[in-house]
C-alpha cells in the first residue's frame, strides 16, 4: 500500500494498519472517500455496474398440453399457461426473438398415460418428444432444448421415481428407468438433459448411456441441490400431479436446513459428468449457489420455481411492490451472487424489458 494511502487525519491505528501492510483490502476514509460519489447519476451508476443481466442469462421453463391451438391458464401461476405443442413452437420462435437461448420443457401427461411405473416416460412419441421434434423442426439449433429427467409427470401417484409397496422410492430402480428417459429425450432432440429426481448415482449412469448410445455432445444439467421445498406447488398443478402426490419427497430430496450436504451432492454429480449444476429454489437458496461456486468454479444455474414466481405476481398485484422492477431485481440478485443463468418463468417478460 502506497503511503500515500495514510492520512493525518487517519486515527493512529489505521495508519499504523496502512503503513504495515497488514490491514485488510482497506478503503480510503471519509471525507476523502465518499461512496455515495460515483452513485451520484445515472452515467455513473451504469459504469460502476459489478452484474450484468442480459436475455442470454435466462431459461424459459414451458409446460406442453395435448391437442393443438391450445392454451391453458395455469391458475396458481397467472399469466402461465400451458400450451399445445404448436404453441410451444410459437413461443421458442418468441424466445429466439427475444435472445433467450433456451427454453425447458415439461409435459402435462394426460391422465390415461400415467401410471405406477410412469412408463410414457419411454414413449418416442410421447408428448415431450413430440414437442422437440417439432421446435427442432421449426428452428434447427437457433435455440437450446433442456428436458425434465424425473417420472413425476408420468406417474399415477406423483413421485418422481418408482415406489414400492409402502411408497418409498427405489433409488436404483428408478436410475434404470431415467436412464431410459434420457435416452428417449436425447433421441428426440434435447440438448441437455437435466435431471430433477435426486436419485443416487444417476449422473453417472445417464453419463455413461449417452456416451455409449453416440450423445456425446448432449450435455448434463443436474439439479445437484434441490431441496424439499415448499415452493413447487403452482408446478406441480402446471404438470397435473398435486392432486395425485400423497405425502412428500423428503426421502430424496434434500431437507432445508443442510448446507454441507449440497456441497457433497454437488462433487458427487460433478465426479459423475455433470456439464452444470443447478441450486433449487433459487433466491432462498442464494447461500447455496454462493458456496457452490467458490468451492467447484463451475457453471452454476438456479431455478427461480413456481411459487417464487407466484409470490412476486401475489405482490405485485396487491400494491406491495412493482411487478418489473421485482423481477429484475430478483434475476440479477442470481447473478450477483454466483449464477451463469436462471429458469425463470417470467423469463419473456424479462427479456423484454432489458430489450426495452
Ligand atoms: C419434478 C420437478 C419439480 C420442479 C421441477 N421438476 C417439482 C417437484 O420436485 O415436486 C419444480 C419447479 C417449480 O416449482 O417451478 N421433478
Amino acid at each position: 500500500m502506497p503511503s500515500s494511502a495514510t492520512s493525518l487525519d487517519n486515527p493512529p491505528e489505521l495508519n499504523a494498519a496502512l503503513f504495515s501492510g497488514n490491514h485488510p483490502r482497506m478503503t480510503g476514509t471519509y471525507p476523502h472517500t465518499r461512496l455515495r460519489r460515483p452513485r451520484a447519476s445515472a452515467w455513473s451508476r451504469a459504469l460502476h455496474r459489478e452484474t450484468i443481466l442480459t436475455p442470454a442469462d435466462l431459461i424459459w421453463p414451458l409446460f406442453v398440453t395435448e391437442g393443438s391451438g391450445v392454451e391453458q391458464p395455469i391458475a396458481s401461476l397467472p399469466g402461465v399457461s400451458r400450451w399445445s405443442v404448436d404453441g410451444i413452437v410459437e413461443r421458442a420462435r418468441e424466445a429466439v426473438d427475444l435472445g433467450i437461448p433456451c427454453l425447458a420443457l415439461f409435459p402435462n401427461t394426460q391422465a390415461d398415460r400415467r401410471s405406477e411405473d410412469g412408463r410414457e416416460a419411454l414413449n418416442p412419441d410421447n408428448l415431450m418428444c413430440r414437442a422437440l421434434k417439432a421446435v427442432r423442426d421449426a428452428l434447427g439449433d437457433r435455440i437450446g432444448l433442456l428436458t425434465d429427467v424425473a417420472l413425476d409427470p408420468y406417474t399415477s401417484h406423483g413421485q418422481d421415481g418408482l415406489i414400492d409397496e409402502a411408497g418409498y422410492v427405489l433409488n436404483d430402480e428408478t436410475v434404470a428407468a431415467l436412464v431410459g428417459q434420457s435416452l428417449n429425450q436425447a433421441a428426440a432432440g434435447a440438448d441437455v438433459i437435466a435431471p430433477s429426481d435426486m436419485m443416487d448415482g444417476r449422473i453417472g449412469a445417464i453419463r455413461d448411456a449417452l456416451e455409449d448410445a453416440g450423445h456425446t455432445n448432449v450435455q448434463i444439467m443436474s439439479y445437484a441441490a434441490k431441496y424439499a421445498s415448499a415452493f413447487y406447488g403452482p408446478f406441480r398443478d402446471a404438470v397435473g400431479s398435486s392432486g395425485l402426490l400423497k405425502g412428500d419427497k423428503k426421502t430424496y430430496q434434500m431437507d432445508p436446513a443442510n448446507t454441507e450436504e449440497a456441497l457433497r451432492e454437488v462433487a458427487m454429480d460433478l465426479a459423475e459428468g455433470a456439464d452444470s449444476v443447478m441450486v433449487k429454489p433459487g433466491l432462498p437458496y442464494l447461500d447455496i449457489v454462493r458456496r457452490v461456486k467458490e468451492r467447484f468454479e463451475v457453471p452454476v444455474f438456479a431455478y427461480q420455481v413456481s411459487g417464487e414466481y407466484a409470490m412476486i405476481e401475489a405482490a405485485a398485484a396487491c400494491g406491495a411492490g412493482d411487478r418489473d422492477a421485482l423481477v429484475l431485481e430478483t434475476l440479477l440478485a442470481f447473478k450477483r451472487a454466483g449464477c451463469s443463468g436462471v429458469l425463470t418463468y417470467h423469463a419473456a417478460h424479462a427479456a423484454r424489458l432489458l430489450n426495452g
